[in-house]
């Protein structure tokens, strides 16, 4: 399937709305992740080991900015050269992040739930299945990259 340049602005575009609220919006998506799947939060080392509530936890933020950030890049890259392309290095130490923290193909696909359902309720009036359809490829493809390298410690 192709990226077209319409389907990449239906990321850029959606996305250019809503980064302003990108903090609040990270938290939202992240809560729903848990919702879904309490046991996730086990998952991460700054949320078992910290006093702070969960809304206040600044990494908590910072992580869901990168992945609505990063999939944002990832329609840029699928438009404009057809493929995910993560510098070698970044993608490589992604994939060996969470393969050590035991991030698991049911949580990628309840973190793409959660980001399609956090989008559609930022921008109700712009969405459409066509602005879905092109997030959820954008995603796909960049976790398919870090699937890659999520490759077991000899
Ligand atoms: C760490 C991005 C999906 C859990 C990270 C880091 C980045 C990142 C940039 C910090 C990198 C590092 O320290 O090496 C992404 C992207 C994702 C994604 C772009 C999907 C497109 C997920 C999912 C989960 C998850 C689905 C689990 C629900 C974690 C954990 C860490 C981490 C546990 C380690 C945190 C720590 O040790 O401080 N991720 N992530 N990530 N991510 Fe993700």
């Amino acid at each position: 399937m192709v990226f077209t340049a319409e389907k990449e602005a239906l990321v850029v575009d959606s996305w250019n709305a809503i980064k302003a609220d990108a903090g609040e919006l990270g938290l939202k998506f992240f809560l729903r992740i848990f919702e879904i799947t309490p046991s996730a939060s086990g998952l991460f080392p700054f949320l078992r080991d910290s006093s702070v509530p969960l809304e206040k936890n600044p990494k908590l933020k910072r992580h869901a900015m990168t992945v609505f950030a990063m999939t944002c890049d990832s329609a840029v890259q699928l438009q404009r050269i057809g493929k995910v392309i993560v510098r070698d290095t970044t993608v490589r130490k992604l994939g060996a992040t969470h393969m050590k923290a035991g991030v698991s193909n049911e949580h990628f696909e309840v973190m793409k739930y959660a980001l399609l359902e956090t989008i559609k309720e930022a921008v109700p009036h712009m969405w459409s299945d066509k602005m879905k359809g092109a997030w959820s490829k954008a995603y796909d493809k960049l976790v398919t990259a870090i699937k890659e390298e999520m490759k077991p410690i000899p």
